[in-house]
């Protein structure tokens, strides 16, 4: 008798025998430190501090109103108002990881082929698996997207390519000039998605704003994904969105399902938008302490790299590494799910995070 598509499956019902083969997505560690050694968990990328004060000001007068079903027209507003853009250029979503799933969906079939870097952003092949298509993965040259080797990897076939900026795992960035360059490279088939879930952490001045440069400035075939998970902090609603040319904002919204925005992810997004100078301060505090551990960590002769909230780091054995880290409390990301089994992730926390962490990173870093 064959193999069930997923184990425990009734024998004779009609799985899709596709199932079988897809991974699932594995979360960043929150246990597995010894008993009464103080936790940091820095594994998950999240925001170093949680809402914005607007922001849960805004949750609590929005819960009384829970009976009702939510309404994302004044977000949608809100965030083409902030962008110049018209509302029907901005789709939210529940986390912009579901807006990938969205395009996956819109794109993506058996036969086609959607190009990114490797390592990159884990979603964009576990959405493709799901789609049946074909995951053109290209490794990254120098911790960096290989633009080059990028374009030369799209075929009449390819219908989208994913650009991650700055690159989750590594932390590195494409400038203004590359992404130009590339984009301006790509056939008219491909539709570009630019990944910039981090970008509010980027300080670098050629750091490009893809919202601004290609669909403000009305290019037909690029969207980029924004994500309120990271320095807005609040991963724990699930909010995400994506900035895109009418058309295909209208391709997403026919694959996503019904009210997929709670109305408390849409007042909380709301509020954040308008609270210029605390993302701006977070900005600025999140790259002090970045600056600090790497410069701890160079001293020690140990060598990072990531302009966002997170630094990566190359060893010998990243598990071996993330297993020593957890040891002494410190729960970082080993590589080896991202295909690169020699490097750690290490999320920026807060302030008291950093002052606990930074001498155990060192000492077991520079081993
Ligand atoms: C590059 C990148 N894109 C998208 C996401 C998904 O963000 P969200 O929490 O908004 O779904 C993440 C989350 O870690 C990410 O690293």
């Amino acid at each position: 008798m064959s193999e069930p598509v997923i184990p425990g499956a009734p024998a004779g019902v009609r799985l899709r025998p596709h199932l079988g083969d897809l991974a699932v997505y594995a979360p960043g560690a929150s246990s597995g430190v010894p008993e009464g050694v103080p936790i940091v968990k820095l594994s998950s990328n999240e925001g170093a501090e949680g809402p914005t004060p607007a922001a849960l000001a805004a949750l609590a007068a929005e819960a009384p109103e829970l009976n009702r079903y939510p309404d994302s027209g004044a977000l949608h507003a809100a965030l083409a108002a902030a962008h110049g853009l018209t509302a029907d250029m901005v789709a939210a979503s529940p986390g912009a990881d579901m807006s990938i799933a969205y395009l996956a969906s819109a794109f993506l079939g058996p036969g086609d082929d959607v190009v990114f870097a490797w390592p990159a952003f884990v979603s964009y092949a576990l959405t493709a698996q799901k789609q049946q298509a074909n995951a053109i993965m290209v490794p990254l040259k120098d911790d960096t997207h290989d633009l080059d080797a990028m374009l030369a990897a799209i075929t009449p076939e390819t219908s989208m390519v994913y650009v991650c900026n700055p690159n989750n795992p590594t932390g590195t960035y494409v400038t203004r000039d590359q992404l130009r360059a590339f984009v301006d490279a790509l056939p008219e088939h491909v539709v570009c998605v630019v990944d910039e879930a981090y970008a509010g952490y980027v300080l670098e001045d050629d750091f490009p704003n893809a919202i601004e440069e290609y669909v403000k400035a009305g290019h037909p075939r690029v969207a980029v994904l924004r994500s309120f998970s990271k320095i807005y902090g609040l991963a724990g609603l699930r909010i995400g969105w994506l900035a895109a040319p009418a058309w295909i904002i209208d391709a997403s919204i026919r694959v996503r399902g019904p009210f997929d925005v709670s109305s408390m992810a849409t007042a909380a997004a709301i509020a954040s938008l308008g609270d210029h100078a605390e993302i701006e301060r977070r900005g600025q505090e999140n790259a002090v302490r970045r600056e600090s551990l790497r410069a701890k960590l160079a001293a020690v002769g140990v060598a990072t790299t990531g302009v966002a909230n997170f630094l990566t780091v190359t060893v010998e054995d990243g598990q071996a590494t993330t297993a020593a880290l957890m040891q002494r409390g410190v729960i970082v990301r080993p590589l080896n799910g991202f295909g690169s089994p020699n490097q750690v992730r290490i999320t920026i926390g807060s302030d008291a995070d950093m002052a606990q962490t930074e001498p155990i990173l060192v000492d077991v870093l520079s081993r």
